[in-house]
């Protein structure tokens, strides 16, 4: 058996184990996996809900409805126990040491790169990269690769619904580059039509970035048709799956992406971990983002080589324990089922969305149809400020978020008042009990602006 072998024999014993010490009993979740959609919204309390049981937060917080999983996912225990464990068995700095500690804890990134790789059907564990957040998987490709490809007059192509992110790192590299930064505009249900894509991916575009699935209006984009004709125009597809990777199953070579960005703590990680995927040949070419230590082959007085992909960008010390932690997370979602996953929040957004539409004060920002919200309502109680609404409805223990959630360019070409509106973000652990309380409390927004 290769190192590599026994390396992903280890991830998988481990990833057992993890499994069973979860909390999600095997029946329970046999039982979601083949519940229909009423069904699943019927687990409307935590005795019900085994799923709320795996997440300390939630199970501490039995009476409130945390409906903020966009912002930041909630954790299992089994990742906190994994961030616990790294520093309690496990903890030297990795890459440096020779002994068996610092030995284990490379090993522990190793393992993690796998994990993620196979996560997202990346073909070479090599070319996960492990950053920060997802903002700064996206600055590395703006700012270390758009360099080497940009010319004055090429075009940089995203969406209006770009997160500040995604758009942000491509407004300075067009300004770096003497490049035009374009825009692909939805229809008014949040969807990129094919005419659209006609007349703004063409022979100058030079890299085309958008995001998966919105933050703000929940909706996937067409991945696979805008991956297909940026690269028949000979550019670069970028892909920022902050809030896919939370509820889809993602393939990236399927997607034809380029390059793929993620945040572990949308998936139930710890905070402070990200993810680029490149493709091989681009990442072995491009020059490296950060430079320091661990990133380099050598180093004289006056020049530098540097270390293969990926070390290349990974600059400094790398959080072992959140890496190891990472893994874990990527395991208790493979242990649940995206597909069980997916389910319960359809269910959940199409009950919520059904809820809202009784109470005619809601606007719903974006496509009526469920269908097109993975996880993600945003919406406004018409003549009330999100502000207000989020604020009345915390003193409800419902916890929402409003804003311009990193979208302001969105909410403006919206025409938005107040460039802000409030959202819910569903998640899995969600049940009917917690849009009641939603639905609830937004009553009582009402009642207490109107009377
Ligand atoms: C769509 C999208 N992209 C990128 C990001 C940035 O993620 P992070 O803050 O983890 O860098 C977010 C965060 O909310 C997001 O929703």
């Amino acid at each position: 058996m290769s190192q590599t072998d026994s390396l992903i024999a280890r991830a998988a014993e481990q990833a057992a184990s993890d499994t069973t010490a979860c909390a999600i009993a095997d029946a329970a979740h046999a039982a979601a996996t083949s519940a229909t959609a009423s069904d699943i919204v019927c687990a409307a309390n935590i005795a019900e809900n085994p799923y709320k049981r795996d997440f300390p937060l939630l199970a501490n917080h039995p009476d409130l409805a945390f409906l903020d999983s966009a912002a930041t996912a909630q954790r299992p225990k089994t990742v906190l126990d994994a961030q616990r464990r790294f520093y309690e068995e496990m903890n030297a700095n990795a890459l440096r040491g020779l002994y068996r500690l610092s030995v284990e804890a490379t090993e522990a990134i190793e393992v993690a790169r796998h994990r993620v790789a196979k996560f997202i059907g990346a073909p070479d564990w090599h070319d996960i990269v492990l950053t920060r957040n997802a903002s700064e998987s996206l600055n590395i490709v703006a700012k270390a690769f758009a360099p080497t490809v940009l010319e004055p007059g090429d075009e940089v192509c995203i969406t209006i619904m770009e997160h500040h992110s995604n758009l942000i790192p491509w407004q300075q590299a067009c300004r770096d580059a003497g490049a035009k930064l374009v825009y692909l505009y939805p229809d008014e249900d949040g969807i990129i039509q094919p005419e659209e894509m006609d007349k703004k991916i063409g022979p100058k575009t030079k890299i085309l970035s958008v995001v998966h699935v919105s933050n703000v209006l929940g909706v996937e984009n067409p991945v696979v048709e805008l991956g297909r004709r940026v690269h028949e125009q000979g550019g670069y597809f970028v892909v920022d799956g902050a809030q896919s990777t939370p509820h889809i199953p993602v393939n990236v070579e399927e997607i034809g992406a380029d390059f793929f960005a993620l945040s572990a703590h949308k998936i139930f990680g710890p905070f402070g971990m990200g993810v680029l995927w490149g493709k091989d040949e681009l990442l072995r070419a491009m020059p490296p983002f950060l430079t320091g230590g661990e990133m380099i082959d050598s180093v004289t007085e006056q020049d530098a080589t540097w270390a293969p992909v990926p070390e290349k960008f990974e600059a400094g010390t790398q959080d072992a324990a959140g890496i190891y932690a990472t893994a874990a997370a990527i395991a208790y979602v493979e242990s649940v089922g995206l597909d069980v996953i997916g389910a319960r929040e359809k269910a959940l957004v199409k009950y919520c969305m059904e809820e809202m539409a009784q109470l005619p004060y809601i606007d719903i920002i974006g496509s009526p149809r469920p269908e097109d919200h993975h996880g993600v309502i945003s919406f406004n109680v018409r003549g009330i400020h999100p502000h207000d609404v989020a604020s009345i409805l915390d003193m409800d223990q419902v916890a929402i978020r409003a804003g311009h959630h990193c979208a302001q360019p969105l909410l403006t070409w919206l025409g938005v008042e107040n460039l802000a509106c409030c959202r819910a973000s569903l998640a899995f652990y969600n049940d009917k009990g917690d849009v009641d309380k939603l639905i609830a409390g937004l009553k009582n927004v009402w009642s207490t602006f109107n009377g």
